[in-house]
């Protein structure tokens, strides 16, 4: 979002702009509430073109077959290529299609207190949750992970096929996201080896998430700090996932976006856990964000305080 814009730094306010903007956008003539929409879209994060926006991991749309599609028309299905040596390399995630929007979206969001942000697209922090995660997946090799606000999941399906890891969790407080995550865990699960992979409702303001505490040597997560008023149920969120003792941590991609990653820093010190941040945590994505910089068709309103993630390990 934009620094100082109040207007928008409510998550119902937002909502009911998309929302809106998806009934007016119904036919071409209504291109004026197509482009509000993507405006607001792109306040929350400025999205590239497609779902490659750092060019890390090539993805195509993949053709679902005529029975999947029936009475899924808002649906598609893209095959992620991973850049691994590994069996299984190609990943198969299902999502809205772009632009896609429905009231019924926005009832559940409404029932749920939740925005809408995981239907509305992968975001570029989480390709680069994906490409850490498979650069570095030796380390989680036989642990247990938990990815927090997944949207379509790709950070987790990744690790799951990527790691050797005992368990992999994927999880969000929108119920329809899971309903998609549980699709792709389903049309991926041979690429998982021996990794036990589920979906979880997981709300941080409310969810009850005693059977899961204390449990996960990795928490991951991307561009789930935008919204201040969640900060403090996702730290608390944190404090209950994190182990007691010996080595945990949670793996945060952000944006800093005006002073909201700040106020996120705070929470974090004020609940006693400690935090390092990094700027330069790979070397392929600093020379993307770098060409990016320089100006790029693919990404024309690319700039570091709303695209760039920051790399923020967090533990006790
Ligand atoms: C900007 S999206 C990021 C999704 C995904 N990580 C990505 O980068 O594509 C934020 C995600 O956090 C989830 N979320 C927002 N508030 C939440 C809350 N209070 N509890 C759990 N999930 C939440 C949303 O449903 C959404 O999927």
């Amino acid at each position: 979002m934009e620094e100082g814009d109040e207007q928008l730094s409510k998550p119902s306010t937002l909502r009911w702009k998309i929302l809106r903007n998806a009934l007016l956008s119904r036919p071409p003539s209504q291109s004026d509430a197509k482009s509000e929409s993507r405006e607001i879209i792109n306040r929350i994060s400025r999205k590239g073109k497609g779902n490659q926006s750092f060019n890390l991991i090539p993805c195509h749309l993949h053709q679902i077959s005529s029975t999947e599609v029936q009475g899924l028309t808002m649906d598609a299905c893209y095959c992620y290529s991973l850049p691994t040596s590994i069996a299984a390399s190609n990943l198969f995630l299902y999502q809205r299609k772009d632009n896609c929007a429905s009231i019924t979206d926005f009832e559940i969001c409404n029932k749920n207190d939740i925005d809408n942000t995981g239907v509305v697209c992968p975001w570029p922090s989480e390709e680069i949750l994906s490409y850490y995660c498979l650069s570095h997946a030796d380390m989680f090799r036989s642990k247990s992970i938990i990815e927090l606000g997944a949207g379509y999941g790709l950070g987790g399906l990744v690790i799951a096929a990527a790691s050797e890891a005992s368990e992999v969790v994927i999880s969000d407080g929108n119920p329809q996201v899971i309903e998609y995550i549980q699709r792709s865990i389903a049309a991926n699960s041979e690429a998982f080896g021996s990794t036990v992979v589920t979906s979880q409702l997981l709300h941080w303001n409310k969810e009850d998430i005693e059977t899961l505490s204390h449990k996960f040597d990795f928490i991951v997560a991307s561009d789930c700090t935008f919204f201040k008023e969640f900060h403090k149920g996702l730290v608390q969120t944190l404090k209950s996932l994190l182990k007691d003792s010996g080595f945990s941590e949670a793996i945060f991609f952000s944006p800093k976006r005006g002073d909201s990653l700040d106020k996120f820093l705070e929470e974090i010190t004020e609940a006693g856990l400690t935090y390092c941040i990094s700027e330069k945590y790979n070397e392929r994505v600093w020379k993307s964000h770098q060409e990016l910089m320089k100006g790029d068709q693919s990404w024309p309103n690319y700039e570091t305080d709303h695209c760039y993630p920051l790399l923020l390990k967090i533990s006790r």
